[in-house]
């Protein structure tokens, strides 16, 4: 009897053998520390210091890190120290998801999006040396912050886009989330900028179900983001406020998956990393499907959370007539929550229709295969931000899909992918 597959997902939450999460929450519950404070929080906080202040020659830094109910509220949090205001613009990478962006118009400020560059897919440093001279010239202003964003993992050149950002004296906020552990020059991302944006989410590297952190440069900016994420209290006995503060620190719960979680992080690194490589020699001979390789640059060790690759347009794929004949009507990309629904099955910016008909054709096949992140500057939402554009994400977001990479991926669910792929091409 053939054993029928379980959907093979992008990347599934991975508890550790041993039940540290379980263990480390069940303390919370014991102690009742069931709050947003505590031991799992300051030991988890610790945890991830060590992590990131831990250089891979050994030399060490001494950044802080604080732990948050999400990663989009890290984004937030790192705008408002960084003196983000109504009216002031952010250059940000448009080739991410939302959160990179969304927390820059809760301030009232505006986005500003810059392309990528071909070889890492990230924020091109040109472009953004570009936008920063003319948003000076057409505004009178410099832009308040820098956000480079860590696509799949890939780190960005962190090199060019800190000498750029020092040039002008702008900050910079690393948008980490995908790329926990993922380092440039030995150094882990996050600790280059004036703040390194981390995210637990249950698709994340590690997850804490919901979670995210700052990586902070020193103690006075980690105790800022603290107050704020506290309700910005000022020191009286009773609740005096002289700033707006925001309800955004982990919970004592949550920092108890995260402290289990810490035990396998560099396993699940080491297995994504296994996992690209098992990809690359397998897809080498499928000349039409290209895997995003990081550069052969040593400076870059990306974590290559997620498999991206792209498939050439004039690749013919089974059931390709059928690519968006009918809309939508569950959100792609798991757990995603409510989707609105729309009357047409299309718009003018979308993957072709052969990256569209091996979505389908994979998820019959139980693989979960989702189209790369469309950039910021062709969503309705952003329709009148201002953009510095060379049409390499675009591009990208025609051709490009991801493959699973996470810890549950098996060796053969790679070889499973790998045949599945080249049976849906017609030859
Ligand atoms: C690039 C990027 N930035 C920010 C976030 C936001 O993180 P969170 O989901 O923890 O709010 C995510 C992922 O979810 C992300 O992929």
């Amino acid at each position: 009897m053939v054993e029928e597959r379980n959907t093979i997902y992008l990347c599934l939450a991975h508890m550790s053998e041993a039940g540290l999460e379980q263990k480390y929450v069940k303390e919370a519950f014991d102690t009742n520390w069931v709050v947003p404070m505590g031991p799992n929080v300051n030991a988890f906080e610790q945890s991830l210091s060590d992590f990131a202040n831990t250089n891979s020659d050994g030399s060490k830094l001494d950044h802080r890190v604080v732990c948050l109910s999400a990663g989009t509220a890290a984004v937030h949090l790192a705008l408002i120290a960084c003196g983000v205001k109504s009216g002031d613009e952010v250059c940000v990478q448009s080739f991410t998801f939302c959160a990179s962006s969304h927390p820059i118009t809760y301030l009232g400020a505006r986005p500003v999006f810059i392309d990528s560059e071909c070889e890492t897919w990230n924020m091109d440093p040109e472009l953004l040396e570009k936008a920063i001279l003319d948003r000076k010239e057409k505004t009178g202003k410099y832009p308040k912050a820098i956000i480079p964003v860590a696509l799949y993992g890939m780190p960005y050149d962190c090199e060019k886009i800190m000498a750029i950002a020092n040039k002008y004296n702008i900050p910079v906020i690393e948008d980490a989330a995908e790329g926990m552990g993922s380092r440039f020059n030995g150094r882990v991302l996050g600790t280059f900028g004036r703040f390194g944006v981390l995210s637990f989410n249950g698709n994340k590297m590690i997850t804490t179900s919901g979670g995210g952190a700052l990586i902070c440069q020193n103690g006075e900016d980690a105790n800022n983001v603290m107050w704020h994420a506290t309700q910005a209290r000022d020191a009286y006995p009773y609740y005096q406020h002289t700033e707006i503060g925001y309800n955004y620190r982990m919970s004592n719960v949550c920092a108890g998956i995260g402290r289990g979680q810490m035990t396998v992080l560099d396993a699940h690194i080491a297995h994504h990393k296994h996992v690209q490589a098992l990809y690359e020699e397998l897809l080498e001979d499928v000349s039409e499907v290209h895997i995003h390789k990081q550069p052969s640059d040593s400076r870059y060790d990306a974590n290559f959370w997620l498999c991206a690759a792209t498939l050439d347009p004039e690749v013919k794929i089974q059931g390709q007539e059928n690519a968006y004949k009918e809309a939508i009507k569950t959100a792609v990309g798991g757990a995603a929550g409510v989707i609105k629904a729309v009357d047409c099955a299309t718009t003018d910016c979308q993957p072709n229709d052969n990256v569209e008909a091996l979505r389908v054709f994979m998820l019959n096949k139980k693989v979960e295969c989702r189209p790369v992140w469309k950039p910021m500057h062709k969503q309705p939402v952003y329709a009148d931000a201002v953009a510095y554009i060379n049409g390499v994400s675009e591009e990208i977001f025609k051709v490009g899909f991801c493959l699973p990479a996470g810890p549950y991926v098996t060796d053969d669910d790679v070889h499973y992918i790998v045949d599945c792929i080249k049976e849906a091409i017609v030859r």
